[in-house]
């Protein structure tokens, strides 16, 4: 009997710790974004998730429902699932976080439309590798 219990709680909090890290997860736009901005990503985004800073995209945490369509988008490979994300661009996770939300609670809207990369665009993309 006892067992059983303890096999069913511990069952129920895998479970719970499971949803609480799926509530968490998004997709990330690195710093491979930075210097970039060719903006392919943010016409496939069934959500508008995508904010605009002046040296690149974030994506809003809170709002990625994680259906991957941006990922295959991007001309440098900037966008990654939070769970494949690089150990060189962890900190990215933060950083999409506190943007994303500090641009929005300043009332800025996501960015629909493809724009005109940066001028930079070209030459960090040779940079990255690309
Ligand atoms: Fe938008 Fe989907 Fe990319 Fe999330 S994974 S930013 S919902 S296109
Ligand atoms: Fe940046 Fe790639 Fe989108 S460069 S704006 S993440 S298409």
């Amino acid at each position: 009997m006892c067992l059983q219990f303890y096999e069913g709680h511990s069952s129920l909090a895998a479970s719970i710790e499971i949803l609480d890290l799926e509530e968490y997860m998004a997709h990330i736009v690195t710093s491979k974004c930075l210097g970039c901005k060719f903006t392919d990503c943010v016409e496939v985004c069934p959500v508008a998730c995508f904010y605009e800073l002046d040296g690149q995209l974030i994506i809003h945490p809170d709002e990625c429902i994680d259906c991957t369509a941006c990922v295959a988008e991007c001309p440098v490979e900037a966008i990654y699932a939070e769970g494949d994300l690089p150990s060189e661009f962890q900190s990215n996770i933060e950083f999409n976080t506190t943007e994303a939300k500090r641009i929005k609670d300043e009332g800025k809207t996501a960015i629909l439309k493809k724009k005109d990369p940066l001028p930079t665009a070209e030459a960090r993309k040779v940079e990255l590798g690309y």
